[in-house]
């Protein structure tokens, strides 16, 4: 089943405080988030672990639902630092990032752990949002394909059909993060089938979404793309007016004519 969906990943911006509260009030009551939501799009934001509750509250009534951007793969315990899925559904998350190319990189997390992290995550009773990307060595080297594959299915061989089939994945180049620089819409579109192809080889269709430079410019470009299913949205979800921008071109590509 396709359901269109755009989260807002909020990385480490944001602190608690006016200038926050004055950025989620403009959110909470942005029309394009309404409209999306009549669209049948699920919007989504994922503050910094210490702002949830908070985004939680503020966005409680509206369409917008609350991620967090990693949980432990435990349900708690002597892991000091660490936030469980359990904590974040209490605190109003619904849905959790695991394995954003960020966290591969800086805490080292491994497909195994990704997959440990799924299984958390709906345990816990948050949809994780799995993440996979190439780097550009990878894509230079033309092994973009056997990488992507092998996050997929490393993954998935830990947290099973069951849990996959609960999830999200999220389609991340690591070179178009941050850089200004999205995937083509032939780069895209090739690596979405692709991971739609190695998914059904293991009876699994779940949505599969775009992240990597989306900004109001692009995204209507991305969405008209046939294996897109919506966007993980970093820089461009920080102000209000440029998500509710690409909130707009996701209800003007998925609106129920
Ligand atoms: P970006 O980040 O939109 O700023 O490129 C996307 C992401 O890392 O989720």
């Amino acid at each position: 089943m396709r359901r269109p969906i755009v989260a807002g990943n909020w990385k480490m911006n944001t602190e608690p405080g006016p200038s926050l509260d004055a950025m989620v009030s403009a959110l909470a009551h942005h029309p394009s988030i309404l409209r999306a939501h009549h669209a049948g799009i699920t919007v989504i934001v994922a503050p910094p672990f210490l702002s949830i509750a908070t985004v939680a509250q503020s966005m409680h009534g509206t369409a917008v639902h609350i991620a967090g951007q990693n949980c432990h793969h435990e349900e708690s315990g002597p892991y000091t630092g660490e936030v469980s899925a359990q904590a974040l559904f209490a605190s109003g998350a619904t849905w959790v990032l695991v394995g954003h190319s960020e966290r591969r990189r800086d805490a080292y997390e491994d497909d195994a752990l990704v997959g440990k992290k799924a299984v958390a995550a709906v345990r816990g009773g948050l949809t994780p949002i799995i993440c996979v990307g190439e780097t550009l060595e990878q894509r230079t080297a033309g092994i973009t394909h056997n990488v992507i594959a092998g996050q997929l299915l490393g993954a998935l061989a830990i947290a099973g059909r069951d849990v996959f089939a609960a999830s999200v994945i999220a389609y991340e180049p690591v070179w178009a993060i941050g850089t200004g620089l999205a995937a083509t819409p032939e780069q895209a579109q090739d690596v979405h089938n692709h991971i739609r192809n190695v998914l059904a080889s293991a009876g699994v269709s779940i949505p599969v979404l775009y992240g990597g430079s989306v900004t109001p410019e692009n995204a209507m470009e991305l969405f008209s793309i046939e294996d897109i299913d919506g966007a993980l949205v970093g820089g461009a979800s920080l102000k209000p007016d440029s998500f509710g921008a690409i909130l707009d071109a996701a209800e003007a590509t998925w609106r129920v004519a």
